[in-house]
């Protein structure tokens, strides 16, 4: 029998997330985010979930190649767009719309043989100072690339730094629109943050929204709002067991470092997670967990392959009992990876593209 650890992908909660988000811009097309493996989820995994999305937007060439390989026939965007002159080849075979951020790869694409036209984003540096061109060279740019018979349509991107923060996205907003007020094209501007916030305002959801991390049921702007306020649901599991229970009297330590001290009798709870499952090490005592999908807490520190968790609100607790990390347990209890990302001094972003390739996934309705 493998270790009782295993993740499990949601499809329904993709499902239900991608539908958020449409709702939430309203009549903005959606580029499903999938760079990161789908954020550590799988690409293969989600695909049919989201493949209600009207585009895939990733980084990889590879990434895109299984898009491809999985039947989507529809528009695919490289966010960073090509690295080198080779990669236009692999755009123009398999048809996929890039990113265009800087001189060079204009440069590339001035000198590249193909019989099909390319679509391309042109992407601004509105003030994350990224990728992109300045808002002064960016009219610039793209007179250059309409100029290329390489390249049949110009969509116009930009990516905010603040959309999940008080600074928010009106400066940026601002600049975008002063430089492209009179350009032609469809827009794109909106993350998660943006999408979630201020869909409501034509300017930001533009014609396409980009929407990561909302998908995958992490609410963007935690802790000032949680996926409850979101209406956002866990697209992972990470879920295991039980396979030790220790009785400690006060004074008691527990784990490397003898980082816990118990101040009663108490029982704890030896669960088969560790770090080289993707857990955040930098969790400590008094992060969320559930037992038998019951809200406990983690005492001591994480080690490589065990946790362990304090059993007084679950006494019926024993080996075997379930432990949900971060997802949804049997019972229904939900337990936001953000919760437990912030415990770590992390994002969900983080730990959902952390996830060991030791911890078996399956994907479930
Ligand atoms: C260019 C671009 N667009 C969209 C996204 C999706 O962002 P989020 O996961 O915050 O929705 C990202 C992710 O970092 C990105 O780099």
């Amino acid at each position: 029998m493998p270790r009782p650890i295993a993740a499990t992908i949601h499809s329904a909660a993709l499902r239900h997330n991608l539908a958020r988000l449409r709702d939430a811009a309203r009549d903005a097309k959606v580029w499903a985010i999938v760079k990161a493996n789908a954020y550590g989820h799988g690409i293969e995994r989600v695909f049919e979930a989201l493949r209600g999305a009207d585009g895939f937007a990733l980084l990889d060439l590879q990434e895109a190649e299984r898009v491809r390989t999985l039947g989507w026939r529809g528009p695919i965007l490289l966010l960073e767009g090509v690295f080198e002159a080779r990669d236009l080849e692999l755009c123009s075979r398999l048809h996929l719309w890039h990113t265009v951020h800087c001189d060079e790869q204009v440069d590339m694409l001035a000198v590249h043989k193909t019989h099909q036209p390319h679509k391309v984003f042109l992407k601004m540096n509105s003030g994350m100072n990224r990728l992109g061109f300045a808002p002064q060279r960016y009219r610039a740019a793209w007179a250059r690339l309409e100029a290329l018979p390489q390249v049949d349509e110009i969509a116009l991107m930009t990516h905010f730094s603040d959309a999940d923060g008080p600074k928010g996205i009106a400066q940026q907003v601002r600049v975008f629109d002063d430089t492209t007020r009179d350009l032609p094209g469809e827009r794109t501007l909106a993350n998660s943050a943006a999408a979630l916030r201020f869909g409501d305002d034509p300017a930001v959801r533009g014609d396409w929204i980009r929407p990561g991390i909302a998908m995958y049921g992490s609410a963007p702007d935690y802790p000032d709002h949680d996926i409850a306020h979101w209406q956002l649901q866990p697209a992972m599991t990470l879920a295991s067991r039980l396979i030790g229970v220790q009785q400690l009297k006060p004074g008691d330590t527990v784990g490397y470092g003898s980082n816990f001290t118990a101040d009663r009798d108490m029982r704890i709870g030896v669960v088969a997670c560790g770090y080289a499952d993707g857990y955040p090490r930098h969790c400590n005592t008094g992060t969320p967990v559930l037992v038998g999908g019951v809200r406990t807490a983690l005492v001591g520190r994480v080690s490589m392959d065990m946790l362990a968790v304090d059993l007084t609100p679950v006494p019926e607790a024993g080996i075997g009992t379930e432990v949900t990390l971060w997802g949804r347990a049997s019972n229904g209890a939900i337990l936001a990876i953000d919760e437990v990302a912030r415990a770590g001094g992390t994002l969900g972003y983080e730990l959902m593209c952390a996830l060991a390739p030791r911890v078996a996934v399956t994907v479930a309705e």
